[in-house]
Formats: structure tokens, sequence, C-alpha cells
């Protein structure tokens, strides 16, 4: 079974993959644990050109193409053989994240990134996805308190970021047998129960 996760910078994914996988482990699940961009040796570097605070001057289709680049490699190296052998595969943000960043955010036409998404993907979709969603403000106060650098992506602007979270949110009302909206401003034992109590009921039998 292939999960994704998607949602702001900072909205939670992470922590709540970690809970996840635990919990799934603990029930004996054989987990795969990913994050986007990297998860090969390949799509690591590629990752690294893309967060590079030096390379301000990438230009949005090479940013759309080396996510997607980095992601044709980790869907045929990992993610594929993986769904083969009914793992499960959790990825910490998928394909949903170019339509939302480079689509939304950057303002690329959707029709183009939705196709630049088919190939890279090779059609590989998740079966449910869930996007941590919270206001900007809560971000940016736990960012500060985090204190941790901006990565080149963060430096994009808070414009940029509202339409990222509009986006998601725009996907979600449009294909909601897949996505899950989850209130992202609760404490992390609630959002973890949420998550479960939806994802429980999808869970193959072990
Ligand atoms: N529900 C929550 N309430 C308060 N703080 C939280 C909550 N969930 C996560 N955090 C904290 O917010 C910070 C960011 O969380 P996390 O790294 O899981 O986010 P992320 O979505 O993976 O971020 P990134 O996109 O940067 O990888 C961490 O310091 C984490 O402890
Ligand atoms: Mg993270």
């Amino acid at each position: 079974m292939f999960i994704s996760f998607e949602g702001l910078d900072g909205c939670g994914k992470t922590t709540q993959i970690n809970l996840l996988a635990e919990k799934l482990a603990s029930l004996a699940y054989d987990v795969v644990f990913i994050r986007e961009p990297g998860g090969t040796v390949i799509s690591e570097r590629i990752r690294d050109i893309l967060l590079d605070t030096k390379h301000q001057g990438m230009n949005q289709i090479t940013e759309l193409l080396l996510f997607s680049a980095a992601r044709a490699q980790l869907v045929n190296e990992v993610i594929k053989p993986a769904l083969a052998e009914s793992k499960m595969v959790l990825c910490d943000r998928y394909v949903d994240s170019t339509t939302a960043y480079q689509g939304y955010g950057r303002g690329l036409r959707l029709g183009a990134v939705k196709t630049i998404n088919a190939v890279a993907t090779l059609g590989v979709m998740p079966q449910l996805t869930f996007i941590i969603d919270l206001p900007l403000e809560e971000l940016e106060r736990r960012k500060k308190r985090s204190g941790a650098n901006a990565d080149r992506m963060e430096l994009s602007g808070r414009a940029f970021y509202e339409q990222v979270r509009q986006g998601y949110l725009e996907m979600a009302a449009a294909e909601p047998e897949r996505f899950t909206v989850i209130n992202g401003a609760q404490e992390i034992s609630e959002t973890h129960d949420r998550i479960w109590a939806v994802l429980s009921q999808h869970l193959p039998r072990q």
C-alpha cells in the first residue's frame, strides 16, 4: 500500500510519518519510508542541487524537471519494487508537491505540470494522501522556535506559500477519495490519532 504525506514546509509531515511508521512496524507491517526529493543516490544528488541556497538563479522549468527527474528515479528504483513486494510505502512528499509548488505556487501551467507528473510517476499513485494543513502564521511561529536555516525553496516568500496552501486544498476538494486534509494545528498526538482513524480503515490485512 502506498501512502503519501503533503503540506507546507514544517507542517509536521516527518513527525507524523515517524509516528505512523513506528505504529505500523509494531503491527508487523513491512514499512518503507521515503522522503522527496531523494531516496536514491541519484535523487539525493538532485535534491542537493534543488535546495542549495546558492542556486537562486534556477529557472522554474528547470526546477520542475529536476523534481520530476528525482521522482522518476525513485519510482523505478524504490517505490515500484517495494509495492511489488506488498510493502507499506510511506512517502514524505510525492507528485502532489509538484502540482502544489510548481503549479499553484510558481504559476506554471497546470496542464503541463500534470503531463510531466504522469511521465515521472509512470502512473504510480498513492492510495491515500494526507495533507497536513495549518495557517502560515502558525508555521512561521514554529519555524522561529526551531531556529533552522531556510533552504532555497523556503526563501520563496509568503504569497508563494499562500498559493501553495490554496493549491493543496483545491486538489483535495477535487479528489476526495484519495486526499484527507488533517488539521495540523492540533497536538502531535491528536494529529496522529486522526491519521490513524482514516488509515486503519484502509489497511490490508496482515
Ligand atoms: N502538531 C504540532 N504542534 C507543534 N509543533 C509541531 C507539531 N508537529 C510538528 N511540530 C514541530 O514542528 C517542526 C516541523 O515538523 P516536521 O519536521 O515534522 O515538519 P515537516 O512537514 O516534515 O517539515 P519539512 O517540510 O521542513 O520537512 C518540528 O520542530 C516539530 O517538532
Ligand atoms: Mg520533513
